[in-house]
């Protein structure tokens, strides 16, 4: 098959690289202009493991090319759009601007038996205008446009997409789930995760799987700070509730709040389609609302953790990214949790092993710096902020022999008590007893 990707980021990237590998024909084409000179140089723009390599070996194969024009479209037996859809600015609704303009852009060069694919998080019912926009870009009606919704995680998103729990193909169109069916074939040669939903529906599964995981994930942090006023240990709480195979484990590990480039984004915009359409959603309404204050509101763990107060101290946090083995820092909790901290009067320290350069674009007055114990050097307490592999076991003795004092708060809950409280450590954690 003949596949054109729109759009080679996180999502359009990994996805046209797999779908290399599975054997077919891709061009991944984007506008900016210097990603794709550096992807035709072999450079990968985004930290994603395994992702080099299976763009090296695909382009060296001759199954993976990419493009900064339109051109390779015209051969297309499906077009994937994996454009960002973020939030508009102002009132939260998905800005579809550059899925309409991707659109606009392709619609005179596909060929009549091409299918138009979204792979984008869409609100309910933008397939629709997509079919309008070709329809009137062509004069005719013949090209489907499916929903074809993509769940993988950054960070595993190799391992999510060549071993997804389910493929949603959300169409009516018989021939073009057949073309469907063909492109993701490697995939269910042994189990069929392959879902036919109306396109309405499929557009609205992705939206309803982020919310749902983002109402965990807020759950168990609320859970979290109830353990913490009552004396209960919320990773006990957490593995008690979740090998009940109703609830399940995943997605039950407190924090500071979840960010990223999907979940923030993802429920304002399904509150908003949901507000057009007159059905209030209360409980993802809360689960955004209260999100959003518990980002900020960790700066107050570390006030406590250092006193009362952090003016004129020094704070080290340690990671920057939303999440470990990425090197995205859009929505992270980190950036309000410095933010916060300045504004109390501290002075910031970082350090993180993929999202410098991206931080370094957001943040200002902040110091950063080469490593854990760099950043660590006269600290009055580290604060560890996303749970990279390699702060998990960090020299504690190296630490403390650098800090102005020896106190750490671990919103992630990557450290045991008793190995604080050897190292000679004050410690707090999210949800259960720390090292006072
Ligand atoms: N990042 C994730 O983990 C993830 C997971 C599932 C779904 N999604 C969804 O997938 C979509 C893409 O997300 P992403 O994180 O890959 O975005 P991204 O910002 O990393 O990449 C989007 C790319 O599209 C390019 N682009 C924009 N307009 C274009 C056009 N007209 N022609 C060609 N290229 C164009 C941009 O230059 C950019 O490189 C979003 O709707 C997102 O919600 C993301």
């Amino acid at each position: 098959m003949h596949v054109a990707m729109i759009g080679a980021g996180y999502v359009g990237l990994v996805s046209g690289a797999c779908f290399a590998d599975f054997g077919h024909d891709v061009t991944c084409i984007d506008k900016d202009t210097t990603r794709v000179a550096a992807l035709k140089r072999g450079e990968i723009p985004i930290f994603e493991p395994g992702l080099h390599e299976l763009v090296e070996a695909n382009m060296r194969q001759g199954r993976l090319a990419f493009a900064a024009d339109n051109a390779s479209v015209g051969r297309a037996d499906a077009v994937f759009i994996a454009v960002g859809t973020p939030s508009r600015r102002g009132d939260g609704h998905a800005d579809l601007s550059f899925v309409y303009a991707a659109v606009r852009e392709m619609a005179p060069l596909l060929s009549p038996t091409a299918v138009v694919v979204t792979k984008s998080t869409i609100p309910v019912g933008t397939g629709d205008e997509v079919e309008r926009i070709l329809r009137e870009c062509r004069g005719d009606a013949g090209i489907p446009v499916v929903s074809n919704p993509e769940f993988l995680r950054e960070g595993a998103a190799i391992q999510d997409f060549k071993h997804p729990d389910r493929i949603v193909i959300g169409t009516d169109d018989m021939r073009a789930r057949a073309v469907l069916a063909e492109i993701y074939r490697p995939l269910y040669l042994n189990e069929p995760p392959l879902i036919y939903v109306s396109r309405r529906t499929a557009e609205l599964i992705k939206y309803a799987a982020n919310a749902f995981l983002a109402t965990k994930i807020t759950f168990i942090n609320e859970i979290a700070d109830l353990c913490e006023q009552v004396g209960a240990d919320v990773q006990e709480v957490a593995r008690g509730i979740g090998l009940d195979n109703r609830i399940g484990s995943k997605f039950l590990h407190p924090g500071p709040g979840f960010g990223g480039s999907c979940f923030p984004k993802d429920t304002l915009a399904l509150l908003k389609t949901a507000q057009d359409y007159g059905v209030p959603l209360r409980i993802v309404e809360t689960v955004s609302a209260v999100n959003d204050q518990r980002k900020r509101a960790m700066a107050r763990k570390v006030v406590a953790a250092l006193n009362g107060s952090v003016r004129g101290k020094s704070v080290a946090v340690l990671g920057l990214t939303f999440k470990p083995n990425t090197d995205d820092i859009r929505d992270t909790p980190a950036i309000p949790l410095i933010t916060a901290l300045q504004d109390l009067g501290a002075s910031v320290r970082c350090y993180d092993p993929a999202g410098m350069e991206q931080a370094k674009t957001k943040l200002e007055g902040v110091a950063f710096c080469d490593g854990p114990y760099a950043a660590a050097q006269g600290a009055h307490a580290i604060v560890i902020a996303t749970e990279w592999e390699q702060f998990r076991a960090l020299d504690l003795a190296r630490l403390n022999s650098v800090m102005a004092q020896p106190v750490i708060v671990d919103l992630r809950n990557i450290y045991r008590v008793d190995e604080m409280r050897r190292a000679k450590f004050r410690y707090s954690a999210v949800g259960r007893a720390g090292v006072g």
